[in-house]
């Protein structure tokens, strides 16, 4: 049996080992997935004591991500880019390869929504670690145009920068933002307060889709304005077990099926 667990701090709500167990069950694999809360100032600590139980990988979460970024040898080109990682695996000749699967488990569920990406015209709210990690995947598929606002402004025209060789993209605050969009993701922590961008009531498109990285029994803050203001609005469930799948794969070269996992989820939230 291999063994896999999730570092973070906290991590008791994690549903991280019971996606794994659905992904094992189904594909036979035969993984063992624990969920582990790391001492906050030695996260390196707790992965070598990962590895010396018989670890083979793992997934990180908040507030880890940079930390072991930084602990790995080897990375994605993801991960390079996002400047964090969620997803470590140990490689037989030792290495410690790092890659982030946030992005394309973003992309995976907006795909799975019907969301079109190619020309489309993309709003990203927010521009900290969780927003760096899904810029570019979104930017691989081609959008028409993509702007990114945040509260703090400065920080959005830096990750705009950072990230236009990729693509079409600007970023600034949120009074700069001009519409209509096709699909609107929001990657600020604003969901977690019950609060919600100052945003122009005039932002969606025809047919929009609006995204919130957050989930919860109910539809958030956000979810709520959208749907208000004629989009279909969806939570970020689905992200979570697509960047689970992604993960999978890439430690067991099988890919899970992530429906019935999601369903079974939704039911239980
Ligand atoms: P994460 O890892 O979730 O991205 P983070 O790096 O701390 O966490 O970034 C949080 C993001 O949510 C930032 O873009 C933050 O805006 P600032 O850069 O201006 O701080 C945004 N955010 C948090 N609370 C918010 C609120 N109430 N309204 C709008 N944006 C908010």
């Amino acid at each position: 049996m291999t063994r896999y667990c999730v570092f973070g701090h906290p991590i008791g709500h994690s549903k991280s080992p019971a996606i794994h167990a659905a992904f094992a069950a189904q594909t036979g694999e035969n993984i063992e997935y624990v969920a582990i809360e790391a001492p906050l100032d030695d996260f390196a600590g707790a992965w070598q004591t990962f590895v010396a139980s018989g670890g083979q990988g793992a997934n990180v979460t908040v507030p880890f991500k940079e930390e072991a970024y930084r602990l790995c040898t080897q990375l994605t080109e993801q991960a390079r880019r996002a400047g964090a990682v969620n997803t470590l695996r140990l490689l037989p000749d030792g290495n410690l390869e790092g890659d982030t699967t946030d992005g394309v488990g973003l992309v995976a569920d907006l795909k799975r929504q019907g969301a079109r990406l190619q020309g489309a015209n993309i709003l990203v709210l927010g521009a900290g670690g969780a927003v760096r990690g899904v810029l570019a995947p979104l930017l691989a598929h081609d959008p028409a145009g993509l702007t990114v606002a945040n509260r703090t402004a400065a920080k959005a025209s830096a990750l705009a920068q950072d990230f236009a060789d990729l693509g079409t993209i600007r970023g600034g605050g949120f009074d700069s933002v001009a519409g209509p969009f096709d699909l609107v993701i929001n990657g600020t922590s604003a969901s977690l307060s019950g609060e919600l961008p100052p945003l122009p009531d005039d932002l969606f498109a025809e047919g929009a889709l609006a995204y919130d990285m957050m989930y919860g029994a109910e539809p958030t803050v956000f979810m709520a304005w959208a749907a208000e203001r004629g989009a279909r609005s969806v939570d970020g469930l689905g992200m979570l077990v697509e960047q689970a799948a992604a993960s999978f794969a890439r430690w067991r070269g099988v890919v899970p099926e992530t429906a019935p996992v999601l369903s079974t989820l939704r039911q239980a939230l």
